[in-house]
């Protein structure tokens, strides 16, 4: 699989996000993740569609929505319009069925789909949704917030890539990543990097997603 990162824009300086973005792909980012929340399934809010429109008119990187509301459902075709390329909703916001039919539109509308699991919910929890998954997204950290501290879920990891076999389905980690805790992630078989403060905080964010990479490849486990 390949390892990528992908800088979280909801951690960067808000109020200059245009050379923000720039910075990020001059760091060599793979992708750009978008934080979505409402105030219900996540006591935060943060950022919408007309920013992820504003944000998809000055990059050509895939942009990952990352939806922590209620409701995903109710928002597919404006996540589309506005220029998603990947949308992740999370396991625990619907039954099986309900999801399995967002994951189903999402695809309808030529995107890439991916469920998300706080870190409560089993990785079992992801099953009946491999075949209609392009990556799974483990959280290390409660969502709602950037700049908590790493919880490991490596344990949670290794039973999804048993799961996932040889599909090609990306594990993804969100929440306080950086240059030592992507370690530990990579060796479970996490090959995708969400990085929030670690890379809008650092010196050099070139220097920080060079190192968080290579630091990945070395401790990946196929
Ligand atoms: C938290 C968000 C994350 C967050 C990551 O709920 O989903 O994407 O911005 O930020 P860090 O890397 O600082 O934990
Ligand atoms: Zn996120």
């Amino acid at each position: 699989m390949n390892i990528l990162t992908a800088p979280s824009l909801f951690a960067c300086d808000l109020i200059n996000i245009e050379k923000e973005i720039y910075r990020t792909e001059a760091a060599g980012a793979d992708m750009i993740h978008f934080d979505i929340m409402d105030g219900v399934y996540v006591p935060n809010l943060s950022i919408g569609f007309d920013l992820l429109r504003a944000v998809r008119s000055v990059t050509d990187l895939p942009i990952d929505a990352h939806m922590m509301t209620v409701n995903p459902q109710n928002y597919i075709q404006r996540l589309a319009d506005a220029g998603a390329d990947i949308i992740t909703i999370h396991s625990d916001i619907a039954d099986t069925p309900a999801i399995r039919r967002i994951l189903e539109e999402i695809h309808n509308y030529g995107l890439m789909a991916a469920v998300a699991l706080k870190p409560k919910v089993p990785a079992s929890a992801v099953i009946p949704y491999l075949d209609l998954c392009d990556m799974i997204l483990v959280m290390t950290v409660e969502p709602g917030f950037s700049g908590q501290s790493f919880m490991d879920m490596s344990e949670k990891i290794r039973m999804i890539k048993e799961y996932i076999g040889s599909d090609p389905i990306s594990i993804q980690v969100d929440g306080g990543i950086n240059e030592e805790t992507v370690k530990v992630c990579a060796k479970a078989g996490a090959n995708v990097f969400v990085v929030g403060s670690a890379a809008y905080r650092a010196k050099s964010m070139k220097e920080t997603l060079t190192n968080i990479k290579n630091n990945a490849k070395e401790a990946y486990c196929d």
